[in-house]
């Protein structure tokens, strides 16, 4: 088992405190989210023939990725000529209708400019396929941690950019809907980018109507995934909002380092991205060595730490001692809006 922080250290107390780093919520600007109007539409029941053709019959060439429930697919619609992005959930292991359809009902009330939208779903004969909107730069992953050669690395502001997005999508959750809603596996595979590097959340709700257990992709589909859950989670299975505000600290500290959760490639010490980042992150003075090399050295240094200490909090081992999402958006917003001068 993988422990973040080891258990004699209660939890990573950064020198700067939430309040420090938190504008009024008055000062929120453009990004802000809330009190936005649920102009979603029930989602669409496709038959599986569309969905084919759509994808012109699940052709190799269309895939976009595999994750731990199936394969997602590019695709067109073929009646409204929609580009959407479609995943075949694997056939094992998989739930009955009712629940796979309660799911998709509720999935399809949910509204946000930074959730996926969920267009529809096939649910014919033992067939599990769900359609999203498709989302153009496809995964935070991708330019992050699994960046193509000859692309360029996403700049300082980008990073900033998709923090906050990922943060309001989760507010939405967290604290809009009542009871609040706990995302469970929130990764950078997890978070998709449009065209404009604008950020959204994906397979919200997936962890309950995909299939349990997968061996091959997570370690264990109820735990989430290695390295962004949280101890108490990982210790006691018991899950809170809390549990969601750890797993955001670690995409935190992969969106400043561009290093992995869980990197088997690196040496020993260096593995476990949390706890290689746990010393340098209590000592200013070393705060450079966590920054992305592919950076080049271009960030704003006070935003450097401002971020820095979110990402501490957020990963206190103590989860009452974690900030609520909304104070993370807050204090991330205030970011946007003072662009601290680069070098
Ligand atoms: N709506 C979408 N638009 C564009 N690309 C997508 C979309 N949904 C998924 N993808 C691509 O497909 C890949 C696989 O997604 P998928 O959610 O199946 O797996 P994952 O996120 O890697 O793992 P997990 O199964 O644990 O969620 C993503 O990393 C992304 O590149
Ligand atoms: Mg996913």
């Amino acid at each position: 088992m993988l422990h973040p922080f080891s258990e004699n250290k209660k939890r990573v107390l950064p020198e700067v405190t939430i309040q420090d780093v938190v504008f009024p919520l008055a000062k929120r600007n453009k990004y802000d989210t809330r009190n936005h109007a649920n102009n979603n539409v029930e989602a669409r029941n496709f038959t599986f023939k569309e969905l084919a053709i759509a994808t012109k019959n699940f052709k190799e060439e269309c895939i976009l990725g595999e994750g731990g429930f199936g394969r997602v697919y590019k695709g067109k619609l073929e009646k409204t000529g929609e580009i959407v992005a479609v995943k075949q959930l694997n056939r094992e292991g998989k739930q009955g209708n009712g629940e796979f359809l309660v799911e998709v009902m509720m999935l399809s009330h949910l509204s946000h400019q930074h959730l996926v939208k969920l267009v529809g779903y096939c649910s014919e004969g033992d067939q599990r396929l769900l359609v999203y909107e498709y989302m153009h730069a496809g995964s935070l992953e991708n330019h992050l941690l699994d960046l193509l050669p000859g692309k360029p690395p996403l700049d300082w502001s980008t990073r900033i950019k998709v923090a906050l997005h990922t943060a309001q999508g989760l507010e939405y959750l967290h604290e809009t809907n009542k009871p609040p809603i706990i995302y469970r596996d929130l990764k950078s595979s997890n978070i998709l980018l449009d065209k404009d590097f604008n950020a959204k959340l994906s397979d919200f709700g997936l962890a309950k109507i995909g299939p349990v257990g997968d061996k091959a992709h997570v370690t264990s589909r109820v735990m989430g995934t290695v390295g962004y859950c949280a101890p108490e989670y990982q210790r006691t299975g018991r899950l809170t909002v809390k549990s969601d505000i750890y797993s955001y600290g670690v995409v935190l500290l992969e969106l400043i380092t561009g290093r992995r959760a869980v990197d088997l490639t690196r040496k020993t010490e260096e593995l476990h991205l949390v706890r290689w980042a746990e010393t340098r992150i209590k000592d200013p003075k070393k705060y450079s060595e966590l920054v992305d090399p592919l950076l080049d050295g271009h960030y704003p240094r006070a935003s450097l730490s401002q971020v820095l200490a979110i990402a501490a909090m957020c990963l206190s081992t103590d989860a009452s001692v974690r900030p609520s999402i909304s104070d993370v958006v807050a204090a991330l917003d205030s970011l946007v809006q003072d662009p601290i001068p680069s070098k």
